[in-house]
């Protein structure tokens, strides 16, 4: 399969609600980690797209900003999702690292995840990183997993990890 990815744009929008909704089913909205994303825009500079040759939408990687217990922002991965049909081909390998670059690239000390760690182990993500963490609901067991670019910016922070809109209301 070929594919190229992109920056998501305006365009692609529908298309990528139509799959995350498939891919998640419509009680998404309601696990812990929508609450990072409810109201709060994506870092549309890290949500990209795979296309196919035609344009069309193969798969999405979406990055949201999160508020560290220390102050910091720091970013979660996801939702991620590719086409049921498309699956195994490696779609969704070449966009989370593409993902975990342009978060690194963009200066970030590290990225979080809540996702399957048999997926996500072989890009870095660990469990251990995030020993001192907590967020704001509960989660599947052994899913909450960071990923740290510099040493220590996510295992040496103690607390809970907030939406990134906690920190307008709190500077009002
Ligand atoms: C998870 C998902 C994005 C993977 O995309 P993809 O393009 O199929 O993945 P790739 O082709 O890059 O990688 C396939 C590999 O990942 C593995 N894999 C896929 N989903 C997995 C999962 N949930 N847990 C563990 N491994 C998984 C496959 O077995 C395959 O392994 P292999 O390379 O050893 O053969 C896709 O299956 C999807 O959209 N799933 C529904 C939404 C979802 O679960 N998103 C992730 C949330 S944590």
């Amino acid at each position: 399969m070929n594919f190229t990815l992109s920056e998501e744009a305006a365009e692609h929008a529908a298309a990528i609600e139509s799959l995350v909704d498939t891919a998640f089913g419509p009680a998404r909205k309601t696990r812990t980690v929508y609450q990072f994303r409810d109201g709060i825009p994506p870092l549309t500079d890290l949500c990209y797209v795979a296309l196919s040759n035609d344009g069309d939408m193969l798969g999405s990687i979406r990055f949201w900003p999160v508020l560290m217990p220390d102050g910091r922002q720091e970013v979660m991965l996801g939702p991620l999702a590719v086409l049921p049909n498309l699956r195994g081909q490696g779609i969704g390998k070449a966009l989370v690292a593409h993902g975990i670059a342009g978060s690194r690239a963009a200066g970030f000390g590290g990225v979080l995840i809540v996702g399957d760690r048999r997926y996500y182990a072989p890009f870095g993500f660990r469990e251990e990183k995030v020993a001192n963490l907590d967020l704001p609901g509960p989660v599947a067991p052994l899913t909450f997993m960071g990923l740290e670019f510099e040493e220590g910016s996510l295992s040496r922070v103690d607390g809970t990890v907030m939406p990134y809109r906690e920190k307008a209301e709190q500077a009002v």
